[in-house]
């Protein structure tokens, strides 16, 4: 009996996105995406490296289902690529895009995997990135347009959807700060982007259950953990603002808060408002409220804050703590605390963790196998602050590990490696990691 029991029926499973994994790129009728372009633009990815070709899923998803059936997962999930349903955007669909998600479907399905399928993980369609992107509203109906074709066309099988994968993401680092796709740098328009992001999860979620009855639906929102770094008011200031601006500008609104009044207030005072909050349409925040089946969440880190000359000239300070391969502090605390919160400041249903994981870069070693001793330890002290929190009363359903392939880490490239399992990319060959088989075991006994 594991010292460590999760609750019966716990979803074990793990994640990937389309556009990190597939490859393919100019096949079968896909389209291009913000992604495409912006990889292949100079300076804009660690070495140039694009997700041309990444693990080619695309291809090789038979052999990837069977890893997933061996490792024994629950549930699977997977984003579907816009542009390979839809290649410019909206107007015609392309067959062949819903048909490879079918064949992935009836794989998993075939093994008794759940799929949980993500519409929206960061590759718009670049027709719409040219017809104003996310700053623009009508990027919102165009995902409703497209979340209810993909819905009709395989609701019959796939069940669980997530709308928008981190909303802070899409608008924050895409336009906000430019390191991510398409690479813009104009805070009053991230604002609008992610206001456009939260309401296209709301039509979103209508769209889809009104093309797939019984489906369950959740946003996968992304938190990061804002510590300040002394008892200060200054510091304390500066942490209430960073929260708010990773946290809770998007967790409030989905959760039918609306826009925290404190993040508007500083906004305005940072002059990223100069148009107020012209976005927000009658309608929109009960739009963005809708109910959702479950709530998901993506937890990876926490920073440490310094107060400035006012809250938004903040510092993150880099302590002397341990990191992983991406810098990010570990912080598995801070998962303990914020599912806590959710569950005392938030009505929220049935939790799930859609995302958690770590990047190392450990070798395969001269006998075959990648000791990755480091990323065990790192599922096994975030799954203990998940069980400590389900002891506290949290409807914590289930943990999807980021990621099960080594994969495209975005303006990371190749440079980091968050699977369960090793992709050699220069021959696609796939090697499980300890952690692969450490994380099977976990499976098998609902705990460890
Ligand atoms: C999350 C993303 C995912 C991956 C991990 C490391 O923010 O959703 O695609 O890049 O970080």
């Amino acid at each position: 009996m594991p010292a460590i029991l999760f609750p019966d029926g716990f979803i074990w499973g793990a994640a990937t996105s389309a556009y990190q994994i597939e490859g393919a790129v100019n096949e079968d009728g896909r389209g291009p995406s913000i992604w495409d372009r912006f990889s292949h633009t100079p300076g804009a990815t660690r070495d140039g490296h694009t997700g041309d070709v990444a693990c080619d899923h695309y291809h090789r998803y038979p052999e990837d289902v069977a890893l997933m059936g061996d490792l024994g997962l629950k549930a699977y999930r997977f984003s579907v690529a816009w542009p390979r349903i839809l290649p410019n955007g909206r107007g015609a669909v392309n067959q062949a895009g819903l048909d490879f998600y079918r064949r992935l479907v009836d794989c998993l399905l075939a093994r008794g995997i759940t799929p949980y399928a993500t519409l929206y993980h960061w590759d718009l369609p670049l027709a719409l990135e040219e017809a104003g992107g996310w700053p623009s509203r009508d990027t919102a109906h165009a995902f409703a347009e497209y979340a209810g074709i993909v819905a009709a066309a395989l609701g019959d099988t796939i069940r669980h959807w997530i709308t928008i994968n981190e909303p802070w993401c899409v608008s924050m680092l895409g336009y906000q700060r430019g390191e991510h796709a398409p690479g813009r740098r104009d805070m009053p328009a991230a604002l609008a982007a992610a206001h456009h992001t939260l309401l296209a999860h709301g039509l979103g979620v209508q769209a889809i259950r009104a093309a797939a009855p019984g489906a369950e639906v959740s946003i996968a929102l992304n938190f990061e953990a804002a510590v300040p770094l002394s008892d200060h008011p200054v510091d304390r200031d500066a942490a209430r603002f960073r929260d708010g601006y990773y946290n809770r500008w998007f967790l409030d609104p989905v959760c039918g808060h609306g826009y925290p009044g404190d993040m508007v207030a500083d906004y305005s005072a940072a002059g990223y408002l100069p148009r107020g909050m012209h976005f927000v349409r009658p309608g929109d925040l009960a739009t963005i409220a809708t109910p959702t089946d479950f709530f998901a969440l993506n937890y990876y880190t926490c920073v440490v804050v310094a107060g400035g000359s006012a809250p938004w000239e903040h510092r993150l300070v880099t302590l002397e703590r341990p990191r992983t391969a991406m810098g990010w502090e570990i912080y598995p605390e801070g998962l303990y605390k914020l599912l806590l919160r959710l569950y005392a400041h938030y009505n929220l249903p049935r939790i799930l963790i859609s995302e958690n994981g770590v990047s190392y870069l450990d070798l395969v070693e001269a006998d075959g196998r990648v000791r990755d001793e480091r990323r065990i330890a790192f599922i096994r002290e975030h799954l203990e602050a998940c069980h400590r929190a389900i002891q506290a009363g949290v409807p914590l359903i289930g943990y999807f590990y980021w990621s099960l392939l080594d994969n495209f880490e975005w303006a990371q490239g190749y440079h980091q490696r968050f699977g369960l399992v090793h992709v050699d990319y220069a021959t696609q060959q796939r090697l499980p990691r300890d952690s692969f088989a450490w994380y099977r075991e976990v499976i098998a006994a609902n705990g460890f």
